[in-house]
Parts: C-alpha cells; sequence; structure tokens
C-alpha cells in the first residue's frame, strides 16, 4: 500500500501481539492512518512510525512487548525522528508503568482511541502523547477494516466484554460489551464475499453475548448466512453462560455455521469456578455440551484452561483433567495462571508456585496431545470438504485448509485445488496437530 497524496509521506510499520481481536483491530488502525495519509513500511528500518499493538492477558505477553521496546528504543537512538507508538491492551493497562519502563515512546493509545491516533502522531513535544480513554459508543462500525487473506476474513460483530471473570484483565482493558449493528455487519461481509473471501470468523470478547435491538448472535448468524458467497461461518470466542437456544439452533439448522466451537472451561473445579466467577459450575457445562453434541452430532470442540489460579488444590487440579476426559476436547488451550493487576484476583495473591504450575501445565498439555491424536485417528478413512488456503507450512508441495471441524488437513496439490477451492481430503493418517490425506473424487 503507497499513498502519494500524503505530502509528508510517512511511512508506518505496524506489529501486532495477542488475540484475534488484535489482528482485526490492527487492520482497522491501517484504514485510519491510509485514510490520513500515512504509507505502509515493508520494515521497521522503513519506517517513520513502528506501532505495536499490544496484549496484556498475561504478564508474559506484556514483557514480550517490553523486550521489544528495548531493541526499538536502539533504533530510535540511531534515529531520533523515528515515532514510536504503543496501542491496544497493554497501552490501556499499566500506561504509567509503561511511559516509566519506556520512556522513549512517543504515542500510547488504548482500544477506543484509534480514530484520534493521526492526531495523537502529529503531536510534538517531550511527554509522550496519551489518549487510553475507553468509549462506550466506540464500535469503528463505519471503518471497514483492511483484510490480507483471500480465503478467510475476521469481521468483529462486538467489542469488549462485561463478565468480569476474577482473573482477566480484558473487561477493564476493552471496556464494556457493545454490538455493532446487523446492517453494518452484512455490509462488510457482502463486501468480503465480493471480494472472494469464502469464509468469515465473527470475532467478540464474548462474541455470543451479541445482541443489537432484535437481533441476537443466533439471529446474526442467520442473516449471515443468506449472503451468497460466503461459504462458511464461524466465530470465536463464545462464553458458556451465553449459549442460549436460538445460537445453538442456528448451528444445528444452518449448514454454513461450521460445526466447532471454542467454548473456554478454565477449569473442572466447581470451587475454582465460583472463585474465577466463571458464572456456571461443572455439571452445567457438562449438560451444556451434551446439548450441543445432540444438535450437532459432527461438533468439534475447543477449550481454555488455566492452571494454578490462586487457591487451586491438587484436588481441584485432579477435577480439570477429569473434566477434560469426560468432554474429550479436540484441541484446548492450556494457560499458566498469571496474576493482573486491577482484576478481582489480584488481591487474592497467587497461592500456586512456578514450578508447580509447570508441573500442571506439563500434564494437561499430555493429556490434551492424547486425546487430540485419539481423536484425529478416529477420522481416518473419512472425507472432509477443505476449503483450501494455499501451501502447507511443512511437506514439500503438499496444501492445507481446514476441514469443517477447524481441523488442519494436508494433502497433495493438485491443479484445481487453488486457495478458496473447496476440495474433498480424505484422511490417511494423522497427528495429533493436523490430518493427512489425499484428495478425494469429487
Ligand atoms: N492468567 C492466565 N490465563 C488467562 N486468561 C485470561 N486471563 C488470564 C490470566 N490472568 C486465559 C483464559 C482466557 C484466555 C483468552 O486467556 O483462559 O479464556
Ligand atoms: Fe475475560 Fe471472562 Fe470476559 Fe473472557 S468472559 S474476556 S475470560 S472477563
Amino acid at each position: 500500500m503507497s499513498n502519494l497524496s500524503n505530502p509528508e509521506g510517512a511511512r508506518v510499520y505496524l506489529e501486532t501481539y495477542g488475540c484475534q481481536m488484535n489482528i482485526a483491530d490492527s487492520q482497522t488502525v491501517a484504514v485510519v492512518l491510509r485514510r490520513a495519509g500515512y504509507a505502509r513500511a515493508e520494515s521497521p528500518e522503513d519506517a517513520d512510525v513502528i506501532l505495536l499493538n499490544t496484549c496484556a492477558i498475561r504478564e508474559h505477553a506484556e514483557e514480550r512487548v517490553l523486550g521489544r521496546l528495548s531493541d526499538l528504543a536502539r533504533l530510535k537512538q540511531r534515529r531520533p525522528a523515528l515515532k514510536l507508538g504503543l496501542l491496544g491492551c497493554m497501552a490501556q493497562h499499566n500506561r504509567a508503568a509503561l511511559i516509566d519502563k519506556a520512556p522513549w515512546v512517543d504515542v500510547v493509545a488504548g482500544p477506543d482511541s484509534y480514530r484520534r491516533l493521526p492526531e495523537l502522531l502529529g503531536r510534538e513535544g517531550f511527554d509522550p502523547a496519551v489518549d487510553v480513554r475507553l468509549d462506550r459508543a466506540e464500535t469503528y462500525a463505519d471503518i471497514p477494516p483492511e483484510h490480507d487473506s483471500a480465503v478467510r476474513a475476521y469481521v468483529t460483530v462486538m467489542r469488549g466484554c462485561d463478565k468480569f471473570c476474577a482473573f482477566c484483565v480484558v473487561p477493564y482493558v476493552r471496556g464494556r460489551e457493545r454490538s455493532i449493528p446487523p446492517n453494518d455487519i452484512l455490509r462488510e461481509v457482502r463486501e468480503l464475499a465480493a471480494d472472494g473471501v469464502r469464509e468469515v470468523v465473527l470475532l467478540g470478547q464474548t462474541v455470543n453475548a451479541y445482541r443489537c435491538a432484535e437481533v441476537d448472535f443466533g439471529g446474526l448468524l442467520r442473516l449471515i448466512a443468506q449472503i451468497d458467497g460466503i461459504e462458511r461461518i464461524r466465530f470465536t470466542s463464545p462464553h458458556p453462560s451465553d449459549m442460549s437456544d436460538s445460537l445453538i439452533e442456528a448451528m444445528a439448522s444452518e449448514p454454513k455455521v461450521q460445526p466447532y466451537l471454542h467454548l473456554p472451561v478454565q477449569s473442572g473445579s466447581d470451587r475454582m469456578l465460583a472463585a474465577m466467577d466463571r458464572g456456571y459450575t461443572v455439571e452445567q457445562y457438562l449438560r451444556l455440551v451434551e446439548r450441543l453434541r445432540a444438535a450437532i452430532p459432527e461438533l468439534a470442540l475447543s477449550t481454555d484452561i488455566i492452571v494454578g489460579f490462586h487457591g487451586e488444590e491438587e484436588s481441584d487440579f485432579d477435577a480439570t483433567l477429569a473434566l477434560m476426559r469426560a468432554v474429550r476436547y479436540d484441541h484446548a488451550f492450556t494457560f499458566k495462571y498469571s496474576v493482573r493487576e486491577h482484576t478481582r484476583a489480584f488481591k487474592l495473591g497467587d497461592s500456586v508456585s512456578e514450578d508447580e504450575k509447570s508441573r500442571r501445565l506439563s500434564a494437561v498439555i499430555a493429556l490434551q496431545e492424547q486425546i487430540s491424536l485419539a481423536r484425529n485417528r478416529a477420522t481416518i478413512g473419512r472425507e472432509f470438504p477443505v476449503l483450501v488456503e494455499g501451501a502447507a507450512r511443512r511437506g514439500e508441495g503438499k496444501l492445507a485448509g481446514k476441514t469443517p471441524q477447524f481441523k488442519t488437513a494436508v494433502f497433495g496439490a493438485q491443479e484445481d485445488a487453488r486457495p478458496g477451492a473447496m476440495v474433498r481430503v480424505r484422511v490417511e493418517s494423522a497427528t495429533a496437530h493436523s490430518l493427512i490425506g489425499t484428495l478425494a473424487a469429487t
């Protein structure tokens, strides 16, 4: 992207950390800056402005960004005119400490301040330009983001979170829940379909809490399913407490809505779930899984699990392993608890040692590997429709794409199997992370 109408020709390099929401936000930032006359730089060395869009969910994420900021400080020493900006959740979370640790940063902007970035970047002065106002109304609905994948695109449908789980910083850094009007979403998805996008992933911190007047999340899925050209619809991340009948109905009856659900459980212990303020018990969660599997027989499930939350005893941890064995997830994202300032759990402390957290983490990973492998092996001999994405990461000349269940399928390339094509793949072998197969006759 170059923009010759920019009299100064300033080039921006944008680096993104963290979740899909941040990737989508960076696409919005790219549009805001392009409209203001900035051009895109291909590398940090090439840039007049470097922006880091950051994540605050765990301490480790923040440490990575601080490390990167020290590297960039050296670049700035050589080129004092270079502007450095920090965007996103970390900017919102701990701006004072951040400016203390990295005083060479020129701009600090939270997730609701991207519209004002050109103005913040234009400010001159010794102190950083800071804008971390949270805005209950900001949805960027009028700024269609720049999408870079031709096959799959991410579409933000709601922002913020009202759940306030005790461990989580998101409600503090991303502010209150707000949904984008269906008409804006439908317009964006229609444009994507016209551009050749075949799959949309609807994004929101608690995406199934979506509601705009009469349209709930199930209703939104039904509306999007009517758009020609879009063949697959996915969404992430739903909260178990918002899995309404309307949503389950829409998943069961709309063929375009894919049979895959990321359903974060966090813990298999009722005591921990209560301490975490998750709003459900193990039994309620298991009943929900049963209802989902009854309604959507081909459903694949993944989850998020935190080990070592404050107060987690061996028996609580065993309960998490038991829940994993009961549900048999296809995949799990597993994390060591990380104490976050501002959250409700911050005051409680951190009772599980780092070594013990590591041990528990290794145990959940090992168990999940076994389960994933068994579940993937169970697909050997079956055929799945696969939306071709491009070259496989490993494997000479092979292509990769996802099955409806969001499993990666790897298969031999053929003339007609171009990115965006829907092919049928017959599974011949499997690892814990992918299915390996051949193209089947269509
Ligand atoms: N420590 C560890 N993991 C966390 N998550 C959220 N907050 C924390 C924290 N403080 C995890 C949860 C959530 C996922 C996005 O990140 O599992 O679902
Ligand atoms: Fe964080 Fe809980 Fe909101 Fe998810 S639902 S973003 S874990 S507060």
